[in-house]
């Protein structure tokens, strides 16, 4: 089945308006005529569940489920832990995060918790077990999400006392002895010699730049911090309520916290989905087969965006068919859940111009159109989509480590990742792939720049080829190419698993900057990429951080594109020193390293191909590389199509497969069919080309597989 429905707050309606709780009605009964079969409550509602110590108040929250499932609604609860009351900051203002410049960050919003304190912790443990126990046996609860957003509004990361206390517990478990410590970090440079564990700050401000094994440990024990956090959460979840799954929603290709590891024990993950400036659909689609991939199972959008968001540079009211573009899209990806952020727009509080699939007084909007359409459509979908997941035979690695080593010294400032709104900047990087994109509406190739490990995806994605994006460490032996950009620093089970993926005979793109760290993040003393030199055949013998203005280009051997044809790139160039036997593929063309090697390829005469990419191109330099290597792996499109429509599929267990064509662009857009189709959402039959207007979708199923 498909949970679809919304994220409501029902307390906030029984204070807001003159009837109060009897609101609740009306909303309940709107959700069901639009077909809404889900509801997810409560995630900041501590404050109402437990307003003084002790003293815990689930009547209105028993009324609310009551209401809604007499219409049918399933519930799914939060655990109420990000917005800790009011009673508890005031007792125990310790619990507030300090900064890396020492402040206490201020109480009275939300996500101020440090998840070390042991008040907080004691406090989250006691309503997450109330909770839980008032609603294990409830009829109409199915399952829980964990807190909410873990790490928003940058509070990953802690600098408290307790904090600095735990940090110095971690570092002993993971090196063992601080001689071992000094050693792992190159404590040598700058006398940075540690003779005792508290002599160890965590990396607050500082005069200096701070050492990068400092700051990666750092990092590591605050993504683990909230893990321990969770894990807690989920314990208690699972022993009183053993019949609920447990989900948590993820943001965004949020960096601070290791997706894989805040995840483990989840049943499923789930993500927040918002259409901020800059979000391209290729980007919103990378973002959903992220979200596949940190489980590799089917996932919810636990909020959707249904409106106008109230947080972004410019808030622009979506366009009709957004919703139902955006909805398809998810489900497309694997969604198994869509919930809409949020039902009614709030009348108090931070969000007021926030949307909702209701305006603030109450009015259905466009969205609730579309909604209720989707409602219907999914009557004769859902059934279709049952035991279907997305299938891939390419996956992207995305690994954490990497990230915050890569963010720390990226060593091109535009190469800091995930740079969300570096759109709105006059970035000079933008402009260097695609100068005239044709539809501002899906810029993919700008998109590229401000998540650079995402340009070999973007590229597939535009070829209507599938790709997974999962982590380094999981067994890779379905796909048959696995591309792993920017893998700058390499444990020893990374190394294990990718010589595995190749000697069973993948074929791996490497790079670039691949290998450069080890897993304390120092510099191999051996040449780039490290520990895979040999498999790559080839090594790295300078590397070139370009300004934007600097262009080079590459030109491809006529094995890998008969014309012989170039590839711009920018911001990063690493010149190849390829071994005997390893072919040159790829050369620059500007400067002194003119005709030096950018791109390597080593075949394995047992196993699989290395290709090693030296340096940093848009999508236009893998659609050169895609278009020699795919055919010649068996890999092939899911269908043709303009740019700006998307096709992905869902797959049965036999191979059958259900494609979802999206029409991103504000044109008209044909397809060519090879055999007489039926859209499912509308019925309509198309003999030889399906029509799409502006902004919509068609989902048909593939016969003859
Ligand atoms: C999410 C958050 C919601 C709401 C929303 C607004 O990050 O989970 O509670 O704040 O953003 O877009």
């Amino acid at each position: 089945m498909i949970y679809f429905g919304c994220d409501y707050y029902p307390e906030q309606w029984s204070q807001w308006l003159a009837e109060g709780e009897a609101r609740w009605e009306t909303d309940a009964a709107l959700m069901a005529e639009a077909g809404f079969n889900t509801v997810r409550l409560a995630e900041f509602a501590w404050g109402l569940l437990e307003p003084a110590q002790g003293q815990f108040d689930f009547g209105w929250l028993d009324r609310a489920i009551d209401v809604l499932g007499r219409h049918g609604l399933k519930i799914v609860l939060c655990t109420p832990t990000p917005a800790p009351p009011p009673w508890l900051l005031a007792a125990h203002p310790e619990i507030m995060q300090v900064d890396a410049y020492g402040r206490h960050l201020g109480p009275g919003t939300r996500r101020e918790a440090c998840a070390n304190q042991p008040a907080y912790r004691e406090r989250s443990r006691i309503i997450v077990e109330k909770i839980a126990a008032r609603y294990a046996d409830n009829p109409h609860v199915i399952g829980w999400q964990t807190d909410n957003e873990f790490g928003c509004h940058d509070t990953a990361r802690c600098h408290c006392e307790i904090c600095t206390d735990r940090f110095h517990h971690w570092l002993q478990e993971r090196h063992g002895d601080l001689e071992l410590l000094n050693q792992n970090w190159g404590t040598a440079f700058w006398g940075e010699f540690y003779l005792d564990w508290n002599q160890i700050p965590t990396p607050n401000a500082s005069a200096a730049e701070r050492n990068p094994s400092h700051i990666l440990d750092f990092y590591r024990f605050s993504s683990d911090t909230w893990r321990a956090y969770h894990n807690e959460q989920i314990a208690i979840l699972r022993r009183l309520c053993p019949n609920h799954f447990v989900t948590h929603n993820l943001m965004f290709f949020f960096p601070d916290l290791d997706a894989y590891d805040l995840s483990e024990n989840l049943d499923f993950a789930s993500w927040d989905n918002y259409h901020f400036h800059g979000a391209t659909p290729a980007l919103v689609a990378a973002a959903h087969d992220h979200i596949w991939g940190v489980m590799e199972r089917n996932f919810w959008v636990m909020e959707q965006q249904a409106g106008q968001i109230n947080w972004s540079v410019y808030n622009p009211l979506p366009e009709p068919n957004f919703v139902r573009l955006k909805t398809y899209q998810g489900i497309g990806h694997g969604a198994d859940g869509i919930i809409y952020f949020r039902w009614r727009q709030a009348l108090g509080g931070s969000e007021q111009y926030h949307s909702g699939v209701l305006d603030y007084a109450g009015r259905k909007t466009q969205s609730y159109a579309e909604i209720a359409q989707i409602g219907q459509e999914l009557k004769e979908l859902a059934p279709k989509l049952e035991g279907t997941v997305p299938s891939a035979e390419v996956a992207i690695l995305l690994d954490f480590d990497s990230r915050w080593v890569l963010q720390n010294q990226p060593h091109n400032s535009l190469l800091r990742m995930d740079h969300a709104n570096d759109f709105t900047l006059e970035n000079p990087a933008v402009r260097m792939d695609r100068e005239d994109e044709p539809d501002e509406r899906y810029m993919t190739g700008r998109a590229w720049i401000a998540w650079p490990y995402l340009a070999a995806y973007i590229a597939l994605w535009e070829a209507n080829v599938p790709a997974a994006i999962v982590a380094p460490n999981t067994d890779l032996s379905r796909y048959k190419i696995v591309c792993a950009p920017f893998l700058n620093l390499l444990r020893p089970d990374v190394v294990e698993n990718l010589r595995r993926f190749v000697k069973n005979g993948g074929t791996l793109i490497l790079g670039p900057r691949a290998g450069v760290k080890d897993q304390d993040n120092k510099l191999f003393p051996i040449p780039q990429p490290g520990p895979l030199a040999d498999l790559a055949g080839t090594t790295v013998r300078y590397m070139d951080s370009l300004a934007p203005e600097r262009r080079n280009e590459l030109r491809w051997s006529r094995a890998v594109t008969r014309m012989g044809r170039q590839s711009p790139i920018g911001l990063w160039a690493e010149i190849l020193e390829p071994e005997e036997g390893t072919q040159v593929i790829a050369t620059y063309t500007e400067g002194w390293y003119s005709g030096k090697a950018g791109i390597t390829y080593k075949f394995h005469e047992e196993g699989g191909k290395v290709i090693y990419v030296g340096c940093m191109g848009g999508p236009m330099l893998y659609h050169a590389l895609f278009g020699w290597l795919l055919p010649e792996h068996g890999i092939y499109a899911l269908m043709p199509s303009m740019p700006g429509v998307e096709i992905c599929a869902r797959v049965h267990q036999d191979g059958r497969r259900i494609l979802f064509l999206l029409n991103h662009t504000s044109k008209t857009q044909y397809l060519s069919l090879s055999a007489p189709t039926t859209d499912i959402l509308s019925g309509e039959q198309f003999d030889r080309s399906i029509i799409l207007q502006p902004g919509e979708v068609r989902v048909i199923e593939e016969k003859n597989r």
